[in-house]
């Protein structure tokens, strides 16, 4: 039931096709996309066009995580280039719903993301429009970051909400999720386990994904 969506933020670029298949096989469930502006996170790293490549070299899921101002500007263009999820942050998005009709209206799934300072108030009015809530666990911009604790209630009462109003939502995590931190997010009602440096900085993904699940 547990979903592991390796980030291949911390993958090798230069071999991208190979690193995906490797997780693939290894028993992934999603792959996940880190998308950064250099605006909302200090760093820059994958367009459309990334995007676009990647998609034929796997069946799994592209779960496409926009770290952008101004989504909006370019949903269009990552749902052509294959995008299966697309998740926006609270934080970008002053007119959220648009945000999300526009997604669903390419016939994508939709996610809102909140920074780990961000209270699930941000969410609470639009639960019922989109399949996946993604709490993040560090604040977003790179890879390789200390799991903040603290986000762990915030699982709890956007898991419960859920669970209250009947709604079939993914709880994904991300940032510093590794064979420590996983099962806590697990326990507190997360179903989508974002990993990056915990799988791909191993030389066997497929063992770090079994060591991951064999904590939960
Ligand atoms: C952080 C990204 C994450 C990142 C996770 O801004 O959104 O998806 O790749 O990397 P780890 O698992 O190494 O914290
Ligand atoms: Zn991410």
């Amino acid at each position: 039931m547990i979903k592991i969506a390796p980030s291949i933020l911390s993958a090798n670029f230069a071999n991208l096709a190979a690193e995906i298949k490797d997780v693939e096989a290894g028993g992934a469930d999603y792959i996940h996309v880190d998308v950064m502006d250099g605006h909302f996170v200090p760093n820059l790293t994958i367009g459309p066009l990334i995007v676009e490549a990647i998609r034929p070299t796997t069946s799994l899921p592209l779960d496409v995580h926009l770290m952008m101002e101004n989504p909006d500007q370019y949903i269009p263009t990552f749902a052509k280039a294959g995008a299966d999820i697309i998740t926006v942050h609270a934080e970008a998005c002053p007119h959220l719903h648009r945000t999300i009709q526009l997604i669903k209206e390419h016939g994508v799934k939709a996610g809102v993301a909140l920074n780990p300072a961000t209270p699930i108030d941000h969410v609470k009015h639009i639960l019922e429009d989109i399949d996946l809530v993604l709490l993040m666990t560090v604040n977003p911009g790179f890879g390789g970051q200390k799991f903040i604790k603290s986000v762990l209630p915030k699982i709890e009462q956007i898991s419960q909400l859920i669970q209250i109003r009947h709604l079939s939502i993914d709880v994904e995590v991300d940032g510093g999720v590794n064979e420590e931190t996983a099962r806590l997010c697990v326990e507190a009602g997360a179903n989508v386990l974002v990993a990056g440096s915990a799988i791909y900085d191993k030389e066997d993904r497929g063992a770090a994904i079994k060591a991951i699940r064999s904590t939960l």
